[in-house]
């Protein structure tokens, strides 16, 4: 089992939709999906409800979806970590232990291209940063699907 870990701030607006675009383009008897945040806020949360709607528009359900932060732990646990933007990143790799925990970290659209950009965040915008954010991921998470 290949294990992906999505990670963004809250863990209620960009990862929670990051893990469930992922797992619909995966088999899920061979790769786990999950997420969390880098902050404590939303721990315990439901998703925003901007993100629950857009995830609903594509025919995806993220309801069961829960806010965890994430913790050092997950770095035993995954294979993968995705970061959704640079302050994700270098907050994720402040809880490194070894280099090879190191390279499990990347930005996600470092998948589309290689020039560092960051999945904006949606949470003090309209609801078309939403739209955005799930067209963004959902191109990321195509290529990630073709390559575990
Ligand atoms: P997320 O968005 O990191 O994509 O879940 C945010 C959610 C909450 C906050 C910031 C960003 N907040 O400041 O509470």
């Amino acid at each position: 089992m290949k294990k992906v870990l999505m990670v963004c701030l809250g863990n209620i607006c960009r990862s929670p939709l990051a893990e469930a675009i992922l797992q619909s383009k995966v088999d899920s008897k061979e790769v786990l999906v999950d997420s969390a945040g880098t902050a404590a806020y939303h721990i315990g949360n439901l998703p925003d409800k901007r993100s629950i709607e857009v995830a609903e528009k594509y025919g995806l359900n993220i309801n069961n979806q829960r806010a965890r932060k994430f913790v050092e732990a997950d770095f035993d646990e995954f294979d993968f970590i995705y970061a959704m933007d640079k302050s994700n990143y270098n907050n994720i790799l402040l809880l490194a232990k070894n280099a090879d925990d190191k390279q499990k970290v990347k930005l996600i659209l470092n998948e589309i291209s290689q020039d560092n950009h960051s999945v904006p965040d949606p949470y003090y915008g309209g609801d078309q940063g939403f739209e955005n954010v799930y067209n963004m991921l959902d191109k990321a998470c195509t290529v990630i699907a073709n390559k575990l």
